[in-house]
């Protein structure tokens, strides 16, 4: 195998979704503990200590606790070269799960034992299902109260509408947590606490061990033996299939925080999970081990760094090679650029990397020419990833700048964040941007929004709320709005390319339009 195909080989890159305070910049610390990225637990978080997670670099997530931005880590471990891509855990950022989602091959979904599906995980694992991709689930927690791993199932199950296979089962939960009965091994890792640090005294013992019941107790013993029966005549088969298309779940359990099932789950992770897939294009799928780079945008994001000032476009690579300071072919500009700084991301801390893979993720400085979902390739290709849907903004807010000797700041501040798909622009027709009205998918970028063209442009905003919740472009060619007839609540606006569009309180008022504008055709998606 040459180097290029061994790299890529090793290459894993997935999601962690959850929802927000399930554990999952626990978990993500847990791992980059075993790939020795870090070397000490708690050096990546502690929201409540001055400490806060490598992954949360926005002042907003750390006021709130939530994470808004995604960010990529990559380590290393036994062999494999791993890629994490943080998500948002909060609904309202769904589009941007969404994104990061068609940059990853598999997720992970991590639920609360106690709490099980949430309802922000309801939303965001809806996402996941719309790509089709393998999802694991880790139920965390294990070491607090938890509900009946059987209930977490049938939940999981009827809820989310997806098969679990538990490749694990606990062994207890809260005080006594005393481990997890791999059921493909038949083998029991029994752990002792040790501070959540990375060496966690294991002890592996069979089912049908004696001694089992001393280290076990007598009652927790026969608890595992009666859900194993259960399992084993109950639970679906274990078929790799339907676990590569999302029909069916590797279920693992454990606790993040003691490190409990952490290290079993990222193994079998690794050896469930494929290494970089094919990607649809223009010109058919994508070999991610053919020699020629290729890569798409899935996300944009400006100040990142308040320091630095700058645009960063994260790109997946899809196929071959990176080398910095290479030449590529950016298909939308239909320009030859080279790939400036292109670094990868261990959230503020940025290194410049000399090379990476298929499968990775590299964020490069952006002047200002990438849209999310371009394509780059080698000189000489043509084709195109499949683009990236936007959603539909279902929330409206009129907004203006307090100051109107701030209108250049606010106008760029707008567009950027416009640029970077977290909110959608328009404006009323005929009038300039002294006022946008602001569509987005969730109410909390609204105040994202505040927040950032305070903090990064300087420019304080007046919102007020809007009562739609509908968007459709019109499609019909030079159709002059003012001669269709709509209910007096329905408003005519134009978008940044001045398409025009219609804004709707209910889908009452919508079929009313389209009854009584005799062709008018209306699209719920802009065409780009
Ligand atoms: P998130 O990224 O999904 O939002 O969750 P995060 O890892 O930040 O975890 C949320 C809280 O849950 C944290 O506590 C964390 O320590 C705790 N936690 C994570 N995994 C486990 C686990 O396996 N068992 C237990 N008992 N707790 C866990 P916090 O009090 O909000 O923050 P901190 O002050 O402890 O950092």
């Amino acid at each position: 195998m040459s180097n290029l195909q061994s790299e890529i080989q090793n290459r894993r890159t997935f999601a962690i979704i959850s929802h927000p305070d399930a554990g999952k910049t626990t978990l993500t610390e847990k791992f980059l503990l075993y790939g020795g990225a870090i070397a000490l637990a708690g050096s990546v978080k502690g929201k409540k200590t001055a400490r806060h997670a490598v992954s949360d670099w926005m002042e907003i997530e750390k006021q709130r606790g939530i994470s808004v931005t995604s960010s990529v880590m990559q380590f290393n471990y036994e062999g494999y070269c791993i890629n994490i891509l943080d998500t948002p855990g909060h609904q309202d950022f769904s589009e941007d799960t969404y994104r990061t989602l068609m940059a990853a091959d598999s997720a992970v979904m991590v639920i609360d034992a106690s709490k099980g599906v949430e309802n922000q995980t309801r939303k965001l694992f809806k996402v996941c299902l719309l790509r089709d991709i393998p999802i694991f689930t880790f139920i965390n927690k294990m070491d607090r109260e938890a509900r009946n791993p059987f209930d977490l199932m049938e939940q999981i199950e009827s809820e989310l509408g997806i098969r679990t296979y538990p490749v694990n089962w606990p062994i207890g939960c809260g005080r006594d947590f005393k481990g997890v009965y791999d059921r493909r091994k038949k083998e029991i890792i029994a752990f002792t606490p040790s501070g959540g640090q990375r060496e966690v005294d294991k002890t592996e013992v069979e089912l049908s061990d004696p001694g089992l019941e001393s280290l076990l107790g007598q009652e927790l013993c026969q608890t595992l033996r009666d859900d194993v029966e259960l399992l084993d005549g109950a639970s679906y088969e274990f078929d790799m299939d339907q676990v590569r298309h999302g029909k069916l779940s590797p279920v693992f359990f454990g606790s993040a925080l003691t490190n409990f099932g952490v290290e079993p789950f990222l193994e079998d992770f690794l050896k469930m999970t494929t290494p970089p897939l094919p990607r649809k294009s223009s010109e058919g799928e994508v070999d991610p081990f053919e020699d020629s780079f290729s890569a798409f945008v899935f996300k944009i994001q400006a100040n990142m760094n308040k320091a630095h000032r700058d645009r960063i476009a994260f790109m997946r690579i899809c196929s071959g090679r990176f080398e910095k300071g290479m030449e590529v072919y950016h298909v939308q500009g239909g320009k030859k650029i080279k790939l400036s700084q292109p670094q990868q991301l261990m959230a503020q801390d940025r290194e410049i990397i000399e090379e990476a893979y298929a499968g990775d993720v590299i964020g490069v400085f952006d002047p200002g020419i990438f849209s999310i979902g371009d394509t780059l390739c080698a000189p000489g290709k043509k084709f195109e990833f499949e683009g990236i849907p936007t959603f539909a903004p279902e929330h409206f807010n009129r907004v203006r700048q307090k100051d109107t000797l701030k209108r250049k700041q606010f106008v760029k501040g707008v567009t950027q964040i416009a640029q970077e798909g977290a909110i959608q622009i328009f404006h009323e027709p005929a009038t300039g941007m002294e006022e946008v009205i602001v569509g987005v998918v969730g109410t909390l970028q609204f105040e994202v929004l505040e927040y950032r063209l305070k903090n990064e442009y300087n420019v304080e905003i007046i919102r007020e709320g809007l009562p739609y919740q509908y968007i459709r472009w019109i499609e019909n060619e030079g159709l002059e709005p003012k001669t269709l007839s709509l209910t007096s609540d329905t408003k005519v606006v134009q978008d940044f390319r001045d398409r025009y569009l219609l804004l709707f309180t209910n889908n009452w008022s919508i079929n009313w339009a389209l009854e009584h504008n005799e062709g008018l055709e209306l699209s719920e998606f802009s065409r780009n």
